[in-house]
């Protein structure tokens, strides 16, 4: 007759850093890289405070929008000139570019991709990670992730903003309707960044949350199963406005530099 020994309430105690034999590593190593070189090219370009606006097609990169103070080149200003010039380190859109910033960093996703890239904590499933304490976000500094919600309001009205800019980016060189590839850049980008700024874990509480009958609420239940189907790409969401931000500044960028001419289609 067999015996079975009873479970002991003790962790197995296991040597290796993990028993994992995939290339768990590349993952957080990715993500230092993207992260590091997006966030220098983005420091750069919100101080630089030139070639952000091209006057013939109204095209206004996204760093710089709404570009808010008596310094902003006449034109890009679309909303007013509230702020007065500001010193070098403060960029042109002050207003917009530390709720962005927030928005990004308390991001469900953003937070489980630096914890693992910068932190380790932990690198990846099932790998030991190097700290003996974990106390999760209940605490200073990390309790602020919970502002998430807030920055994505602040965010949904950004959105709009950019939208906005995408639109009057439609305008052609002597007035009117215009398109050119920068018209067609930038309404790309706004398209993806309303893909993540709607796809938000937030966002879908705030649709859809708080309901205790989804057949009394037929609208809010059509919204949050269209925000839940977007909500399972919001990583690549993440990844991907990253990407469409560079390309709609550096296009932006270049044209307003005279170092390339925008591909017109409608003049
Ligand atoms: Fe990523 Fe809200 S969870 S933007």
């Amino acid at each position: 007759m067999s015996t079975v020994e009873a479970p002991t309430k003790k962790r197995a105690q296991i040597s290796a850093k993990t028993l994992r034999t995939d290339n768990w590593r590349s993952y957080p190593i990715f993500i230092v890289v993207v992260f590091t070189a997006w966030v220098g090219y983005a420091t750069f370009r919100a101080m630089m405070g030139d070639h952000y606006w091209v006057d013939e097609y109204h095209y206004l990169t996204p760093f710089y929008s709404p570009c808010v103070s008596t310094e902003c080149v006449e034109g890009s200003a679309h909303f007013g000139t509230f702020l007065p010039e500001l010193p070098f380190f403060i960029p042109l859109a002050a207003v917009s570019l530390p709720f962005l910033l927030l928005f990004r960093l308390t991001c469900y996703y953003y937070r489980k991709a630096y914890y693992r890239g910068y932190w380790a904590s932990p690198s990846a499933c099932a790998v030991r990670e190097p700290h003996r304490k974990y106390t999760g976000e209940r605490r200073f500094p990390l309790v602020g992730q919970n502002l998430h919600r807030y920055f994505w309001a602040a965010a949904f009205l950004i959105s709009l903003i950019n939208t906005y800019d995408a639109i009057l980016a439609f305008h052609g060189e002597t007035g009117g309707f215009g398109m050119g590839l920068g018209s067609l850049i930038l309404l790309a980008n706004v398209i993806l960044l309303w893909g993540y700024t709607l796809s938000c874990h937030s966002c879908r509480h705030i649709v859809g949350g708080r309901l205790k009958n989804f057949s009394k609420h037929p609208v809010r239940y059509w919204a949050w199963g269209v925000v839940s189907k977007l909500n399972e790409r919001h990583g690549q969401f993440a990844l991907i406005t990253l990407g469409s931000l560079v390309v709609a500044d550096l296009y932006v960028w270049l044209v307003a530099a005279d170092v390339i001419s925008d591909l017109r289609f409608i003049d």
